[in-house]
């Protein structure tokens, strides 16, 4: 029977699913060191983690019975990726199961500084009854510029539309603009109209320090700026100066340079203290919501890739989107060079068998040929397939209707 060990608290409806498939599912509060992650991982074949465990090489490379690792986050940081794609490890992340959970924080956090509410709060909390609208404004009708029009940015645009707002978006992609969003070509473009300055760029290397003095000084008088994308995107000095001073009229900042590693932990920052600045502690995707569509969503991939071989979303391994079908099924991970499909297909052919289906996707060194042959265990073609020089993961399964897969040795 397959294993699975989730650490680090994954949400139970990830255990639901993965038992419902037949798995037989583990689970443990914390995150386990280097050591510890090898000794435990001999006996399982799939991994499930949040942020904290470190799936390293050496990891990968001690637990050749690893046929899966879930992140159950975002990102992927934690994991060897590339270690793991040549071992014929699939990797399964949850890319946009908090995207709501980011837009609802910052909606209300651009209603809250153009509506000036935390000095509002603050001052009643002094006890102070500073009844005024100064610098109080609505939304509607107010310009938001969006930095980055993916998963978030473009549902923050349909929700900001909904409020009256007015949207101008600049993404380094083409996009498609929702609703009446206005696409421009420059950011200055955008900076120049925006009432409301949001980032939700990726966390590509190039977007270190990507927002810095220059594009503050060049923002709209009174504008607010957000930043609840990746910390490193951000000038955070500048923007203190330029809150100081007056020229912005507020900020959210919810990722930072410099993170604390665990809850309770001190922080500092040159944001702290300013008014008009709303700081949360990298909590924009964490809602009950969010986990429990995490749990979901990776545990779906996770299950997918043992009942049909299905690679869909990986993050390393070709994708390859597979059904049942019923007949016997042989998955194999290959590296990419001329010639392996004429290969296979010739051991299919010396043992008879007749090819009912196949597909083929690759993806850098990697590639993966998925072929349906009824009665697959019977011709012997598996040996021939195992001892070819390209092959590095291989797995059959002999019936649809068994939830297991067996795992098939890892190659070189
Ligand atoms: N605060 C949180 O808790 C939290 C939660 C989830 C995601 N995030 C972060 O939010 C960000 C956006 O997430 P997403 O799922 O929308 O990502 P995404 O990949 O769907 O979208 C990113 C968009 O930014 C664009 N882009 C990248 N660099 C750019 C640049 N320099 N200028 C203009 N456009 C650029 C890309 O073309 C893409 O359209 C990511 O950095 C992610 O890590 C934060």
């Amino acid at each position: 029977m397959l294993r699975a060990l989730l650490l680090e608290n994954v949400h139970p409806a990830a255990v639901e699913i993965l038992r419902d498939a037949g798995i037989e599912v583990e689970t443990r509060p914390g995150a386990l060191d280097e050591a510890e992650l090898i000794e435990t991982l001999a006996d399982f074949q799939i991994l499930g983690i949040r942020s904290k465990t470190q799936v390293t090489r050496h990891v990968l490379e001690s637990v050749p019975g690893l046929l899966a690792v879930g992140t159950f986050s975002i990102g992927t940081n934690q994991i060897d990726l590339e270690a793991a794609a040549s071992r014929g490890v699939a990797v399964f992340n949850a890319p946009f199961s908090n995207t709501r959970s980011v837009v609802e924080l910052a909606v209300a956090e651009i209603i809250a500084l153009t509506r000036r509410l935390t000095v509002r709060d603050k001052a009643l909390h002094d006890g102070v009854w500073d009844k005024t609208a100064d610098g109080s404004h609505e939304v509607r009708g107010r310009t938001l510029g969006i930095i980055g029009y993916g998963n978030i940015g473009s549902q923050l645009s349909v929700l900001a539309e909904n409020l009256g707002m007015k949207v101008v978006f600049f993404d380094a992609a083409e996009k498609l603009a929702l609703g009446n969003a206005r696409r421009v070509e420059t950011l200055d473009e955008l900076l120049e109209v925006a009432d409301a300055v949001t980032i939700h760029v990726d966390g590509r290397a190039g977007n270190a320090g990507m927002f810095t003095g220059d594009m503050f000084a060049r923002m709209k008088p009174g504008a607010i700026f957000l930043n609840l994308s990746r910390g490193f995107v951000v000038d955070l000095e500048s923007l203190r100066e330029h809150i100081l001073s007056g020229h912005l009229a507020g900020a959210a900042v919810d990722v930072f340079p410099s993170e604390p590693k665990k809850r309770g932990d001190r922080f500092d920052s040159p944001l702290r203290g300013l008014d008009n600045v709303v700081l949360t502690p990298h909590v924009g995707g964490s809602t009950l919501e969010a986990q429990e569509s995490i749990g979901h969503f990776v545990a779906k991939k996770l299950r997918d890739y043992f009942l049909t071989g299905s690679t869909t979303l990986s993050v390393n391994l070709p994708n390859l989107q597979l059904e049942h079908t019923g007949v016997g099924r042989i998955a194999l991970l290959h590296r990419n060079v001329p010639g392996v499909l004429a290969a296979v297909n010739q051991v299919f052919a010396d043992h008879g068998a007749n090819i009912e289906a196949q597909m083929l996707a690759t993806r850098g060194d990697l590639g993966y040929v998925v072929t349906d042959i009824s009665d697959v265990t019977q011709r012997g073609a598996s040996k021939k397939l195992m001892a070819m020089d390209t092959t590095v993961r291989l797995r059959i399964r002999d019936a649809f209707d068994r939830p297991e897969f067996p795992p098939g040795p890892a190659a070189g």
